[in-house]
């Protein structure tokens, strides 16, 4: 009898303890979505490759439109190649400081059998969503570098051509493949206050 008791007890409190942790967890990620802001200002410190993994696999757990999953990424973390490729703007300090910079690409297209003919060739075609899948991807990592502590901001690509054109020729990006944003990591030497983007007017409920 005593033994059922102690074995009840212990399964409750494990229970009790699953819960909390649930609980803490999910405010976690709110607390990131919530408490996110970009970062263009960085220590100069690394980005070690296991945060980088996290980070790149946060990314490939975004939704994708029929599972497509046309993201791709170019890492680079050499000093050197970073300032090459990615400062000559006018705000290029925000890249040679960073320990880490993410390229999120597309492909643009999609190998796959017309709609309506599963037993049609396959043919090689626009895949239209791939920007949609792309951000998704996009915004999972800078939560996921805000997550580990880092800082990042997402920086334009796609379609400004001319931020496009340069990075896809100094990486080897091939053709069909498209950069969509650049995005620099690492250690945060600011600390802005998230903005209040709450707006109540922008949101109808049942009828707009
Ligand atoms: C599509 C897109 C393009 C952006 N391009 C740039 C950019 O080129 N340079 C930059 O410093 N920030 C860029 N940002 C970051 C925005 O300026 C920033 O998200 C916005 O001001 C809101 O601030 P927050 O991210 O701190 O909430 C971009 C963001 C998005 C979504």
């Amino acid at each position: 009898m005593k033994t059922i008791r102690r074995i009840t007890v212990l399964l409750a409190l494990a229970l009790v303890f699953a819960a909390s942790c649930y609980a803490q967890d999910s405010q976690g990620a709110l607390d990131v979505i919530m408490n996110r802001t970009s970062i263009r200002k960085f220590t100069g410190e690394p980005v070690s490759k296991e945060n980088l993994e996290t980070i790149l696999k946060a990314g490939m757990a975004a939704p994708t439109a029929m599972n497509v999953q046309p993201w791709r990424f170019v890492v680079v973390t050499d000093k050197d190649k970073i300032a090459s490729v990615f400062a000559a703007g006018p705000r290029s300090g925000m890249f040679t400081q960073a320990g880490a910079v993410i390229v999120v690409c597309g492909q643009t297209t999609i190998k796959r059998r017309p709609f309506g003919q599963p037993d049609g060739p396959e043919t090689e075609m626009p895949n239209i969503f791939w920007y949609e899948d792309c951000s998704a991807a996009a915004q999972n990592i800078l939560l996921a570098a805000k997550a580990l502590g880092l800082g990042a901001v997402w920086t334009a690509g796609y379609p400004a051509e001319e931020r496009v054109k340069p990075i896809a020729e100094k990486l080897g990006i091939p053709e069909g493949i498209v950069p969509l944003c650049i995005i620099p990591i690492g250690v945060p030497a600011e600390n802005p206050a998230p903005k209040d983007k709450w707006k109540p007017e922008n949101v109808h409920w049942e009828q707009w």
